[in-house]
């Protein structure tokens, strides 16, 4: 394990007792993630990739194994301790997005800090500091029904932002976008990594696997491989006009025209 690895799990198996069936979702998984780290994590329906994603994001605790985040050991704590985490060190993005339809994209941001007690009121700034991020500014005080879906999963990721965690954990968060929405998502996505956040996204699609640092390969509640990618330096879309207005303005007024 590397001095810089901010999540690392042993051991770690998930069993579902329904009585007439055990379901073995994670049969011993280890993984260590390290800080800046982009990891995807992928495979097919049903080898226990949300499984896993859950018991890092302490959505759930797994039945075996340890998990340590940070400097606290998780696998022991209990669902009062572990949303306690989950509130300081998580941020998350879901598929369908999970918003809350009567609140604003403002106070949807603001949700995670309203469950630590903190008013609207004292946290404007910061909210609407990462509504801009996402390229929102201007819809404040929309309601997600009044949203595209790739907006409604922009306020998605704001809002996974506003504690400022140490890994923000995604399950297919492309997964109901269509496919240029669904570029721009990760193009958001690329440039919170580029700016330091640790990211772990499950996905089905090969254009995530491209963009990460490592793909994790899972199969029936295993890691059946490990894959780590050439780090290409990618252009974000807004990297390419920036660089396209830059080169521009450098060339003599004859040429521009
Ligand atoms: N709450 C649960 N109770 C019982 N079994 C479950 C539960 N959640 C998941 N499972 C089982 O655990 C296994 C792994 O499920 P998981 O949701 O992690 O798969 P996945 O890799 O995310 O699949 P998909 O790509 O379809 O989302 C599956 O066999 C599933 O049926
Ligand atoms: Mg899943």
């Amino acid at each position: 394990m590397g001095a810089d690895a901010i999540i690392r799990i042993e051991g770690i198996e998930k069993t579902y007792d329904l009585g007439e069936v055990i379901v073995r979702a994670l049969r011993g998984v280890n993984l260590s993630i390290e800080k800046g780290e982009y990891v995807a994590i992928m495979g097919p329906s049903g080898s226990g990739k949300s499984t896993m994603l859950n018991i890092l994001g302490c959505l759930d605790p797994p039945s075996a194994g340890k998990y340590f985040l940070g400097s606290e050991n998780v696998a022991q704590m209990s669902d009062d301790q572990l949303s306690a985490v989950r509130g300081r060190k998580l941020g998350f993005v879901f598929q369908a997005y999970n918003l809350i339809d009567q609140l604003t994209v403002l106070e949807n941001i603001h949700v995670p800090l309203f469950y630590q007690g903190r008013d609207l009121l004292d946290c404007r700034e910061h909210c609407e500091k990462l509504a801009r991020l996402v390229g929102l500014g201007d819809r404040l005080d929309h309601r997600p029904k009044q949203l595209s879906g790739g907006q409604q999963q922009r306020v998605a990721i704001a809002r996974s932002l506003v504690n400022d965690p140490l890994v923000i954990l995604a399950d297919e968060p492309t997964g109901n976008l269509d496919s240029k929405t669904g570029v721009e998502i990760l193009d958001l996505f690329d440039e919170l990594n580029a700016s330091g956040k640790t990211l772990v996204l499950v996905t089905h699609g090969d254009e995530v696997a491209e963009r990460a640092h490592r793909v994790v390969h899972m199969k029936d509640g295993v890691i059946e491989r490990e894959v780590r990618q050439r780090k290409v330096q990618r252009q974000t879309e807004r990297q390419k006009i920036e660089a396209t207005a830059k080169r521009e303005s450098r060339l003599p007024a004859r040429v521009k025209n």
